[in-house]
């Protein structure tokens, strides 16, 4: 048994997350550490709220609430929808915690120390109309590196840059819109990542499984330009882990916090502690998932992510572990994904374009969802959603393939031999030769899931499944039965079990499906397959079973249409 850290990138506080959100980063990691757990592994998997910066003080401005209200209702909101989406996290918790807030200045106090740390005096935007300084979100503009127009101050969403506000052309305030704006002097501190250059490099050269989207943007910011740049890690602004020395106050940094991005990826760690307290754990129960010498060697750590936070995570933050010089564990492997599209454009979170998570819950239950975005990643390349697809995919799939499977043998197996496993018959070669076919499919399938190859793992989950339909289409009991009795009891005896075996692998896909299904054949037994044949002799004959409700339906052409038109505008 191994011990797998999974991380999801933390979803900022400002909104409800679209779903190219979502498949980018929190359910990929569900599916895998779903997977693991199922495979015997001790697992943690942790998420939380990205609770600082601009995009939290903007958006509690515009609702009209005080920063620490609006995200302690909003944290509340994301824990409620992540739980709908049945995303089975260890913890969900809070980059504004007090561990967080310790563990930030602890690494920050450990840097400078290090003498990673410079003060530097900067010349930043300050707005005189909203009569404060614009850092980040709070300043937009044209972006220098790739020309689109809505940059923001701190990262281009359309070329990935990092960018500094001072480096965008024709800037504006976020807040007022104001160009009345001039550069002032202010004094921040900055990590110096260029003095951790060689050691980054060296890491990322280490890693030759990285997928090439990891490894490829890495790079590229590591060589490209001027190569890796020194940080900025602290602000002015109000909302924020307070800048401090450890618990030391920080001459001349009154008043300013520790940059979002500082602090967020430590909330990995945080989250991992405040799990800890929320279970009446103890410190070394965390420890043992982070500290090399406290346990954390042998743990393999995994991050999932949308392809514009690989930096902040390739660099920025190996930087502040590396530059601790403390022993924490560093990422083993990161999984990153591109962009799902939408509908002909892009899922947006400003712009409210797309299909949101309460939206997606609100019209049909998580599965349905899960399985459509889990077997589209935007894996190799940019996907897109379309209504068509989905519904084609839902139905075929999900009630055609799946749904149809487990109806039409239970409900046969009830009406011909009553509500259990019927007894009698042997396997005939037909039988021997799916057992085969799924042997060679379900050692893939957990090939494809161990290497986080979602696609892949989907279309192999989906030939399952349908390798199990062909097989009943073809012994079609329904005509042993009227000839022979006791050769349709053995068909439908591995049908049975067919279905408490696609129950066990499709799990990490369709969670709750998977329990529906578990529940009706009366089982618990969740055990992983070794061989296949053992694993479809597990349900006995005679073993009562109950006839499922309808495990999938299908998206009808007017509902369709009707929920193309309802998600083609902005949601405000
Ligand atoms: O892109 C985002 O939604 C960021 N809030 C991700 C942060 S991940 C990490 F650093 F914690
Ligand atoms: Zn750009």
């Amino acid at each position: 048994m191994a011990r797998i850290l999974i991380t999801s990138a933390i979803p900022y506080i400002n909104g409800i997350k679209h779903l190219g959100n979502l498949v980018g980063s929190q359910l990929p990691a569900d599916l895998y550490a779903r997977f693991m757990r199922a495979r015997g592994h001790e697992v943690m998997f942790i998420c939380a709220t990205d609770e600082h910066g601009t995009p939290a003080e903007l958006a509690a401005a515009k609702a009209g609430l005080p920063v620490a209200e609006f995200c302690a209702q909003m944290h509340e909101v994301q824990a409620d929808i992540a739980k709908g989406f049945g995303l089975s996290l260890d913890h969900f918790g809070r980059s504004s915690s007090a561990r967080n807030h310790r563990l930030t200045q602890h690494f920050a106090g450990a840097l400078a120390d290090n003498g990673f740390i410079e003060e530097v005096s900067e010349k930043q935007v300050y707005s005189i109309d909203d009569a404060r300084f614009l850092p980040d979100r709070y300043i937009t503009g044209t972006c220098p590196n790739c020309g689109y127009p809505n940059a923001r101050g701190d990262q281009c969403e359309n070329c990935t840059k990092q960018l500094d506000p001072t480096d965008l052309i024709n800037p504006r305030s976020a807040i007022s819109g104001s160009t009345n704006l001039e550069v002032r002097e202010t004094k921040h501190l900055y990590l110096r990542q260029r003095a951790l250059k060689g050691e980054i490099e060296g890491w990322i050269d280490s890693k030759a499984d990285w997928p090439v989207l990891t490894t490829s943007i890495a790079k590229k910011w590591l060589n490209d330009g001027d190569g890796l740049q020194d940080r900025g890690i602290t602000r002015d602004l109000f909302w924020g882990v307070p800048v401090m020395r450890g618990d030391k106050p920080w001459p001349g940094m009154e008043g300013k916090v520790f940059y979002v991005w500082f602090d967020a990826p430590i909330e990995y760690i945080a989250c991992t502690a405040e799990w800890a307290d929320a279970n009446g754990k103890t410190d070394a129960d965390w420890q043992r998932w982070w500290r090399t010498d406290m346990g954390a060697a042998d743990v393999r750590y995994v991050q999932f992510m949308g392809k514009d936070n690989v930096p902040f995570h390739t660099l920025s933050f190996p930087a502040t572990i590396m530059g601790s010089r403390e022993p924490w564990k560093l990422v083993d492997y990161i999984k990153s994904f591109n962009y799902l599209n939408y509908d002909g454009g892009q899922f947006s979170t400003s712009q409210g374009r797309g299909v949101f998570m309460d939206q997606a819950l609100s019209i049909l239950p998580a599965d349905y969802w899960r399985w459509w975005l889990l077997s589209h990643a935007p894996e190799s390349s940019d996907s897109e959603f379309t209504w068509e697809n989905f519904q084609s995919s839902v139905n075929k799939d999900l009630a055609d393939v799946l749904g149809n499977f487990v109806s039409r043998v239970t409900k046969f197996v009830a009406a011909k031999f009553g509500p259990a496993v019927p007894e009698g018959g042997t396997l005939d070669a037909r039988a021997e030769a799916l057992i085969a076919e799924l042997e060679t499919r379900v050692r893939a399938y957990e090939a494809h899931m161990e290497a986080m190859e979602v696609r892949k793992a989907a279309t192999e989950l989906r030939a399952i499944w349908v390798a199990g339909n062909e097989f009943l289409q073809a012994a079609a009991p329904w005509t042993a039965f009227k000839t022979d009795p006791a050769a349709a009891a053995a068909i439908t005896r591995l049908s049975l079990n067919l279905i408490r075996l696609y129950a066990v692998l499709s799990e990490p896909f369709i969670p709750k499906a998977a329990a529906q299904m578990l529940r009706d054949m009366n089982t618990g037994d969740r055990t992983w397959p070794g061989p296949v044949a053992e694993a479809l002799a597990v349900l006995p004959a005679g073993h009562a079973f109950e006839v499922p409700e309808v495990l999938f339906r299908k998206i009808t052409d007017e509902e369709r249409a009707d929920w193309q038109q309802r998600f083609a505008g902005v949601r405000t």
